[in-house]
């Protein structure tokens, strides 16, 4: 029998938050006709398909990728962040929310907020469902937080662990023997 990752945010609060989240948004959106949501792949896919059918505003759905160079663990790289993916569509004057998975140490967020930011979106502005305050060095201001969670690694709603574990429907803290 395999073993699954020990729960430390349910399916439920969850759903819960992404739910408030939503109601947010619809709120702060109501006024500003079409949003677009820029999900980062690949974590961030299932947070972004609950968070986007929870929407009442007008939305539109775009994908960016992005990886870090090397070892994410390594020094010698840390904070270079490489375009894999742009999005197919010009986003000037448009109302930009970007949807993370995660901000850990924050480079990856300071690199699309330089990049997007660079091409004149009426406004940009970042949701992350989950945020490691005690990782982060990089200057991001987070609009929508979902949990701040303590420096773990963590599994499941689309985080991965070498491409495993994306579809838990919780998340997990991931642990040695879940490795
Ligand atoms: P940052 O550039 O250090 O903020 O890293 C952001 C990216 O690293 C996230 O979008 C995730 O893809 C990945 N990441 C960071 N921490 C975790 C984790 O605990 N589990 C899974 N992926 C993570
Ligand atoms: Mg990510």
């Amino acid at each position: 029998m395999t073993r699954l990752p020990a729960p430390l945010v349910t399916e439920e609060e969850i759903a819960a938050k992404v739910a408030d989240l939503a109601a947010r948004i619809d709120r702060d959106y109501a006024d500003a006709g079409t949003l677009v949501l820029i999900g980062v792949l690949k974590g961030s896919f299932v947070f972004l398909a609950d968070l986007a059918r929870r929407l009442t505003v007008p939305h539109r759905v775009e994908f960016i990728a992005v990886s870090s160079y090397g070892d994410r663990e390594s020094e010698e790289h840390l904070g270079s962040v490489r375009l894999l993916m742009d999005v197919r569509h010009d986003i000037a004057g448009e109302h930009v929310l970007v949807v993370e998975d995660i901000v850990d140490t924050g480079h990856t967020i300071a690199y699309l907020q330089r990049l997007l930011g660079a091409r004149g979106p009426a406004s940009l502005r970042l949701c992350t469902l989950l945020h490691k305050p005690d990782r982060t060095e990089a200057d991001v201001v987070i609009d929508y937080l979902g949990f701040a969670i303590p420096d773990v690694w963590v599994v499941g709603y689309g985080l991965d662990y070498a491409e495993r574990y994306r579809t838990l429907p919780y998340i997990g803290e991931l642990g040695p023997e879940d490795r």
